[in-house]
């Protein structure tokens, strides 16, 4: 019923020429994605055309940005708007990273706005929530995640409800090596569907939720394979081809 989305976050990695030599790598493993895994890549911004270009040669995987700005256009140093984006040919936009949160400021408040400005400009945002170590120490995980989702989702009405990815990424997970254990993701992904389905009639079972957090090619299958995870947010897996791949299949396995 949901479609896999594995997804690429590479950071800040990758300028354009680093760009190219991955996306061919991805092109030589797999020059057409299966039929029932849907892909995207999330490269700088400055790598957003050499991506676009490059993915022409891949079918079924997608572009994706790792931030936006709410403004239309304007004095904001630094920023990209919807309308660039578009510009480009991106799909998605990932909105809150846990690194975003942490190093540039963003709050449920900004997160909420630009995620009411993605969809407005027919981009579709992956919304990223997650608990620090501490949170999850003091039992405040549940809770802390879901006021990030019904924070991001203030003002998204139901037509629009389909198009958000939520990605449930716990903090303590990212860049270390420690993944949540099948278990652990489960029951935050069923939290985040309950959630969604106390503020949407339809798109609580529709609204794909990816995990995020040292999914490698090693653990992807335990993961992939929980009833309410649809997917990967991966970061360090996602900038080798191999990896990236090997990931992309292992989700082709579980849909057939
Ligand atoms: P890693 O896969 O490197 O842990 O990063 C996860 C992440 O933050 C994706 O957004």
């Amino acid at each position: 019923m949901r479609r896999f989305l594995i997804a690429g976050n590479w950071k800040m990695n990758c300028g354009p020429k680093e760009t190219s030599t991955l996306l061919q790598g991805i092109e030589e493993e797999m020059n057409t994605l299966p039929k029932e895994v849907d892909g995207l890549v999330c490269p700088p911004t400055i790598s957003l055309t050499t991506a676009a270009d490059e993915l022409q040669n891949i079918d079924g995987m997608a572009l994706g940005a790792q931030n936006m700005h709410y403004e239309d256009n304007g004095a904001f140093t630094g920023e990209v708007s919807t309308t660039m984006l578009n510009e480009v040919n991106c799909e998605y936009v990932i909105l809150g990273h846990s690194e975003r949160r942490q190093y540039f400021g963003e709050t449920d408040k900004t997160v909420n706005a630009k995620v009411n400005k993605a969809l407005n400009d027919s981009l579709k945002p992956v919304i990223c929530v997650g608990e620090s170590l501490e949170q999850r120490k003091a039992d405040e995980h549940v809770l802390r995640v879901k006021k990030q989702v019904q924070g991001a989702l203030i003002g998204v009405e139901d037509e629009d409800a389909d198009n958000i990815v939520i990605a449930y990424e716990p903090i303590w997970a990212i860049g270390t090596g420690e993944t949540a254990t099948p278990d652990q993701a489960q029951e935050m992904h069923k939290m985040i569907r309950e959630v969604l389905a106390e503020l949407y009639t339809e798109a609580a079972d529709s609204v794909r939720i990816l995990y995020g957090g040292s999914m490698k090619p090693h653990n992807a299958e335990e993961l992939l394979e929980q009833p309410d995870v649809d997917g990967g947010l991966i970061g360090g897996a996602s900038l080798k081809a191999d990896s990236f791949t090997k990931i992309i299949k292992i989700a082709e396995q579980l849909s057939s």
